[in-house]
């Protein structure tokens, strides 16, 4: 918890210059394991104390204070905490949860629906333990020449006392994002202009993708769901093949495989990792049958990099007869 002589106030103009300087020196410090070099010198290229002008006049931005001195600052508008910095000579003493829970509550104050917040990729573990989840992957674009530095958008529902004529209807353009019925606009210098970052499908959406191409005997959306590069291997280490080629070439004769079908029992998710057990009816050169299956799917960047299968035993129809 911050000590009792940190004082909240809301900031002025002539607090503009220390803001700015401890923005930058947050960033540099607080965000250098999370971005590259060539982020973080482009981060506030061709930028000043200005970027605060309009949140400033509208008393949007609230600085944390030890003994006069700013060690932080907030910005909140209806829906939204849009900053937040902590002078990195106090981070870790509890000021950017204090900060952000004021922010949190004058944004959540009398709005309905989803706030926002666009995070750093190193602040979005903060945001986590408030109940924001990660809803699309933006960037900013700064620099010359231009840097696209990744952000996440992510939201939570509002727990604040309905009012619905603060109620945020639509985002317009990201480069100028406009709150719907307020009509307010903020300063996009400070945020943006942003372009949407390319946005992969989660490990599990994948792997459903897969299948659904698997049942649908679609072998080139099939294989689409696999990254160039993938290998796919009998568990734990013999390689069956590797490379979009090879795996066509492994599985296309299945395909034709009439009663081909796969049949999921059960499915695990966790990260990157799926893990699917399933039945699956083929036509084995006995004749038709089933095998039992586990798949443990390695999902990175919307494709599967790794698939390796634990072979369960075949049993052919009328065998056992
Ligand atoms: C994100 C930020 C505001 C957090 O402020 P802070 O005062 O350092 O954080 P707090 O002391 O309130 O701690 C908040 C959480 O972050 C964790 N944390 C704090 N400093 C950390 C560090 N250097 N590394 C990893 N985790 C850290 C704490 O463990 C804490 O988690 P917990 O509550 O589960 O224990 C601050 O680190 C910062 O200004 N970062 C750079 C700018 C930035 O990314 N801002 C967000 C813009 S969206």
């Amino acid at each position: 918890m911050p000590p009792e002589s940190i004082k909240f106030r809301q900031a002025v103009g002539a607090d503009a210059e220390a803001m700015y300087a401890l923005h930058k020196a947050s960033v540099f410090q607080l965000c250098r394991h999370a971005y590259s070099e060539i982020e973080l010198s482009a981060w506030f290229f061709g930028r000043s104390p200005d970027i605060y002008q309009s949140g400033l006049s509208s008393g949007e931005i609230e600085v944390a204070c030890i003994a006069g001195q700013v060690v932080g600052f907030v910005g909140a508008i209806p829906g939204e905490v849009t900053l937040l910095f902590v002078d990195p000579v106090h981070s870790g003493r509890g000021f950017g949860r204090a900060l952000f829970e004021r922010g949190l509550s004058k944004a959540s104050q009398g709005f309905v629906g989803q706030l926002l917040v666009v995070a750093t990729r190193n602040s979005a573990p903060l945001y986590r333990r408030y109940g924001f989840r990660p809803v699309e992957r933006v960037a900013l674009v700064r620099g010359d020449p231009a840097v696209n530095i990744e952000v996440i958008r992510m939201e939570r529902p509002s727990n604040g006392s309905p009012n619905p004529s603060i109620e945020r209807t639509a985002f317009g353009c990201r480069s100028c994002r406009t709150l719907g019925a307020s009509g307010r606009r903020y300063d996009p210098s400070l945020v943006t202009p942003s372009i949407p970052m390319p946005s992969w499908s989660s490990p599990e959406v994948v792997v459903q993708r897969q299948l659904d191409a698997y049942n649908a005997k679609d072998l080139d959306a099939w294989l689409a769901t696999y990254a160039p590069d993938a290998k796919q291997y009998e568990h734990p280490g013999k390689l069956l093949a590797s490379g979009r080629a090879e795996i066509r070439a492994r599985t296309a004769p299945r395909f034709t495989e009439l009663n081909l079908h796969a049949k999921l029992i059960k499915r695990a998710v966790m990260g990157s990792v799926v893990i699917d057990h399933e039945d699956v009816t083929r036509t084995f050169p006995e004749g038709p049958g089933n095998i039992e299956l586990v798949c443990i799917y390695l999902v990175e960047q919307g494709l599967i990099q790794s698939a390796s299968f634990v072979f369960g035993p075949a049993v052919v129809q009328g065998a056992l007869a």
